[in-house]
C-alpha cells in the first residue's frame, strides 16, 4: 500500500472566503493528509481584496488546522497541482448547473495533468446560497454579511467600510 501523503489543492478566487469555502476546507481536512488552499493571484477581474489580503484572511480562518496551508498561484491550476506534488483538486458544488461546469473543468485539468483527479463535495444545504459575488455586493451596499463569512472576513469588510 502506498504511504504517499494524500495532498489536495482547494483553489479559488476567495474574494472573499465564505462559510461555504470554510465548510469545504473542514471536510477536506478529514479526507486528506494535507490541504493547500490556493488563491488565484492573476484573476482577469479586479478583485475587491488583494491577493495578500485574501491570503491573510484565509490564514486567520484556517489557523486551527495544522494540515492546511495557504498559498497563491498564477497560471494553470493543473501545473500548480503538479508543482506542489498534489494529486487532487477539491471543488465545492452548490447546484446541478454548477456541477456541469465543474465537471468540464475537472476533465480539462485531467487532460492537462493526467495525474490530477477532482473530488467534488456537495455544498451543505445551509451554504448552498452563499457565493463570494453576492457577499461582495451585499457588503458594499451596507448589508450584514456576518452570518455568511468567517469573522476574519467580516472584520476586513468593517475595516474597508471605515477607510
Ligand atoms: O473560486 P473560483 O473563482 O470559482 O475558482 C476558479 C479557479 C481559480 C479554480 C479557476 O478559475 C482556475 O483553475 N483558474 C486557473 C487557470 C486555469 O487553470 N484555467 C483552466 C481551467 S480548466
Amino acid at each position: 500500500m502506498s504511504t504517499r501523503p494524500r495532498v489536495a489543492v482547494f483553489a479559488g478566487s476567495f474574494d472573499p472566503l465564505t462559510n461555504g469555502h470554510v465548510d469545504v476546507i473542514t471536510r477536506s481536512v478529514a479526507l486528506f493528509d494535507r490541504v493547500i488552499v490556493a488563491v488565484l493571484a492573476n484573476t482577469s477581474k479586479v478583485p475587491l481584496f488583494s491577493a495578500d489580503e485574501r491570503v491573510a484572511i484565509i490564514r486567520a480562518a484556517v489557523a486551527a488546522w495544522p494540515s492546511v496551508s495557504v498559498d497563491t498561484f498564477h497560471g494553470l491550476l493543473a501545473d500548480y497541482v503538479a508543482a506542489v506534488g498534489a494529486q487532487t483538486v477539491v471543488r465545492g458544488v452548490r447546484s446541478a448547473p454548477e456541477f456541469a461546469e465543474e465537471s468540464q473543468m475537472a476533465l480539462m485539468n485531467k487532460h492537462l495533468n493526467p495525474a490530477c483527479e477532482t473530488v467534488f463535495l456537495a455544498s451543505a444545504p445551509e451554504h448552498a446560497h452563499i457565493a463570494s459575488r453576492l457577499v461582495r455586493e451585499i457588503a458594499t451596499l451596507g448589508g450584514d454579511v456576518s452570518t455568511l463569512v468567517p469573522p476574519a472576513v467580516a472584520d476586513a469588510f468593517a475595516r474597508r467600510m471605515r477607510s
